[in-house]
């Protein structure tokens, strides 16, 4: 059976990928987190399910954590003020590299930031995020650029921001490859781990990023919530 894997499975977005994965596939769920005792009770108890230790900073570990993945979703994100570089820039170039290494993936998936292209960087909520975290939009879009040079099949998914609500309560907007922001409207954790895991597999996210988000004020979603995700890579 084929695996699946969410790197920072811990983290809000992560584990709604790990459960988006479980629900919407019938493949194994590789959980990466740093501390998997701390997510003891966290997950739902699946046997295709496995919590294992990982750290984007450490390429010896996500060469064991992708052993064997077919697709990966990078959901990480550094903890601390100087945490931009080592992990949301240099741990994609890793898992970049680990991926390529493991020579079994299909797709690596990169949960971006609506903000990253350097074509905002005047934006004023750009220039707020690159301050509550060193650089953060920064050296994401560095992590951006390594991810689209490396080699390996990719996706960036960019959300606007993020809410914990629930997903499929709107319509999703997504838009293809623009470097300006194109509309500020939110877009539940959920939302989005549903938009990476059918990255994971959909042709037509192959190699090409998407800002996501849903207008405000809300578009109620009336129909098939899989059909509406599957259709937005276009
Ligand atoms: N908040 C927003 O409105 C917003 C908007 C657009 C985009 N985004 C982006 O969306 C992504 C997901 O955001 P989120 O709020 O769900 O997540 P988050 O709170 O930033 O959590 C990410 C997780 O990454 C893990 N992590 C940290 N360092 C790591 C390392 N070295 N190796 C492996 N894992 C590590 C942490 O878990 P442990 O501490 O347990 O390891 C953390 O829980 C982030 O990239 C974020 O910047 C956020």
């Amino acid at each position: 059976m084929s695996v699946n894997v969410v790197l920072g499975a811990g983290g809000p977005t992560g584990q709604e990928c790990v459960k988006r994965l479980l629900e919407a596939t019938s493949e194994k769920v590789r959980a990466v987190v740093r501390n998997p005792s701390k997510y003891a009770d966290v997950f739902s108890k699946s046997d295709r399910l496995e919590v294992v230790a990982g750290d984007v900073t450490d390429e010896s570990s996500l060469r064991t954590a992708l052993e064997g993945a077919k697709g990966v979703i990078f959901a990480a994100s550094g903890v601390g003020y100087w945490s931009a570089k080592p992990v949301d820039y240099e741990g994609v170039v890793k898992t970049a590299a680990a991926a390529k290494a493991a020579g079994t993936v299909g797709r690596v998936v990169v949960v971006s930031s609506m903000m990253t292209d350097p074509a905002n960087r005047w934006h004023p909520v750009r220039i707020l995020l690159n301050n509550i975290r060193y650089s953060l939009m920064d050296y994401k879009y560095k992590g951006e650029e390594a991810l689209r040079n490396s080699g390996v099949s990719w996706t960036i998914v960019r959300p606007g921001g993020l809410t914990k609500g629930e997903r499929g309560k709107s319509i999703i907007t997504a838009v293809k490859d623009v470097t300006k922001e194109v509309g500020m409207g939110s877009i539940s954790r959920a939302d989005v781990a549903a938009i990476s895991v059918e990255a994971l597999t959909n042709p037509k996210a192959a190699n090409a990023k998407f800002s996501v988000f849903c207008k405000k004020p809300e578009e109620p979603l009336g129909g098939d919530y899989n059909a509406h995700v599957a259709s937005l890579f276009g």
